[in-house]
């Protein structure tokens, strides 16, 4: 669990194809000698396709649906967990609170996702909020110690979001104090396992390494994801921290 890990959530951007691969050419480009952290990369679903994968840069998805019917299914609008793995992701992002606060999305749908999404192989990362006993539980209701070490999760909390009125990042105390709480309640649930844990809401470059070191294994960005100098340097900062 030494590999820092970090997830860049493009939320809905850019707004087409070609600025799309710029971003993503320009971080493959520039993350391709970090050595100590790696990248996922998480676009809106319409340009997974044109992104490929390379050895420390891997995609996700910001989503994916809880049913995967082998043959496909009758779901309008959905994507299928099995559909983004064989896109070539990796990772999906689940529970963010942005879904929760403007699509209703709840934690027992969450905790099917989570289940669907571990069942076709991906690694979900799952946010979690400030009801961080309840939303542990929930989620992850009746999930194994085994599909349990498959996940990565993040601290999000919701007020530390850069594009809420007003947001600040937490402190890296917050961080750390969230972060123990996470790993005893994980030890409560599934034992003895490793979970890496991640840190959501305004991290920059600047920021990044009072995460880290405050226990974080990396960060789920978002504003600073959309720009490639940016969050090239926040890489780098993270890898060498
Ligand atoms: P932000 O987003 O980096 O823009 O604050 C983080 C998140 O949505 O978790």
């Amino acid at each position: 669990m030494n590999e820092i890990l970090i997830v860049a959530n493009w939320k809905m951007n850019p707004s087409n194809s070609k600025d799309a691969w710029d971003l993503a050419e320009a971080v493959k480009q520039g993350v391709a000698g970090v050595q100590g952290a790696k990248v996922a990369l998480c676009p809106p679903f319409v340009f997974i396709p044109q992104i490929l994968p390379t050895k420390n840069v891997e995609l996700g998805a910001q989503d994916c649906f809880w049913e995967d019917p082998p043959a496909g299914g009758a779901f309008t609008g959905e994507i299928s967990p099995s559909m983004l793995k064989n896109l070539g992701c990796s990772y999906v992002i689940l529970g963010h609170s942005e879904r929760k606060k403007y699509l209703g999305e709840t934690l027992e749908m969450v905790n099917q996702k989570v289940k669907a999404a571990l069942a076709a192989g991906l690694i979900p990362v799952m946010c979690i909020g400030e009801k961080t006993e309840q939303e542990m539980r929930q989620a992850l209701n009746d999930i194994s110690p085994e599909q349990a070490s498959k996940l990565v999760l993040v601290y999000e909390p919701e007020w530390a979001i850069s594009t809420n009125k007003n947001a600040a990042a937490a402190t890296p105390e917050d961080c750390g104090r969230a972060i123990e709480l996470m790993q005893k309640i994980a030890k409560e649930m599934f034992g003895d396992i490793q979970i890496p844990i991640l840190y959501g809401g305004s991290t920059n470059s600047k920021n990044i390494k009072g995460f880290i070191e405050s226990g974080a294994h990396g960060a789920l960005v978002g504003s600073a994801s959309l720009d490639a100098r940016e969050f090239i340097q926040l890489v780098k900062n993270a890898a060498m921290h």
